[in-house]
């Protein structure tokens, strides 16, 4: 009897146990940054920076979605943001020009992650260094970006 009881309550507490756990690792993000904006790595990585704003068309993309504007409605003009600003509807990312003028630009927290953290601390372990495929297929999609591309094309009188 006793054997048995020990049986089930240490068979309890490992479920318990695997339980919590999921659920905290699904609870807790992979820590608590939110996005600041490319000009908050600066004075740490002048260097990529600076080549970032001088040769990435990304530190451009806001004005990209701002001259094809005229034609499309308000609701068409905002699905521009999912790629042409940063984190926008995840929490702390673009809102709207007025709002969050610093993430108006797809910036490096649209590939490295949001860096409030590392950008306090950093510590290279507090943002993503290593990148793969997976973190630029959300923007970099051929049919999506056709998708969005032909509207304004069209009202920009492209033919
Ligand atoms: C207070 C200084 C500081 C700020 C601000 C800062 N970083 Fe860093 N960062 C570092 C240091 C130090 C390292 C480690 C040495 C290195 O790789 O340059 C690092 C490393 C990195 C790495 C490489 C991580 C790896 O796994 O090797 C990336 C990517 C990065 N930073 C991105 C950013 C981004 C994006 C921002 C702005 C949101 C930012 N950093 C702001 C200091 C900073
Ligand atoms: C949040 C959306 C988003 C993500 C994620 C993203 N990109 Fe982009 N990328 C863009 C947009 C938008 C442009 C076009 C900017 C413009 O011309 O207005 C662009 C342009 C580019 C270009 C064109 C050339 C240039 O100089 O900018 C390259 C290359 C590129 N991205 C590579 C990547 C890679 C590699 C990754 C993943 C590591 C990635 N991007 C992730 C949105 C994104
Ligand atoms: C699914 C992500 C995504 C959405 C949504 C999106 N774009 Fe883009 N856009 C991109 C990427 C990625 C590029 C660069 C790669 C390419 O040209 O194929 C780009 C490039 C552009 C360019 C070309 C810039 C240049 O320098 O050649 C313009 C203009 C543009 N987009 C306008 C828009 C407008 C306007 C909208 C909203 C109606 C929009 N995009 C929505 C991802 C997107
Ligand atoms: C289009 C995606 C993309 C954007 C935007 C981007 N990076 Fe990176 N970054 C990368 C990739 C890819 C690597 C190389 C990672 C590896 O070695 O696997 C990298 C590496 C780094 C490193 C590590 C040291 C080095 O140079 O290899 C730092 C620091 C860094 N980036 C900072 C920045 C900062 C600051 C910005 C904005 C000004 C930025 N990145 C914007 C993709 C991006």
């Amino acid at each position: 009897m006793l054997k048995i009881r020990i049986i089930i309550t240490t068979v309890v507490f490992f479920a318990v146990a695997l339980l919590w756990n999921q659920y905290g690792i699904e609870a807790a993000p992979q820590n608590q940054s939110t996005y600041v904006g490319s000009e908050q790595c600066k004075s740490c990585h002048e260097q990529e920076y600076s080549s970032f704003q001088k040769n990435a068309k990304k530190a451009h993309s806001y004005d990209s979605i701002t001259v094809m504007r005229k034609g499309l409605t308000e609701a068409e003009f905002e699905m521009c943001f999912e790629c042409h600003t940063t984190g926008y509807k995840k929490p702390g990312g673009f809102r709207s020009e007025q709002e969050t003028p610093h993430l108006k630009e797809a910036g490096c927290e649209v590939c490295h992650g949001p860096g409030s953290v590392h950008a306090e601390t950093g510590d290279p372990g507090d943002i993503k260094g290593k990148l793969t495929f997976k973190d630029c297929e959300a923007c970099h999609s051929s049919e999506r970006v056709a998708a969005f591309k032909y509207k304004p094309m069209v009202y920009g009188g492209a033919h």
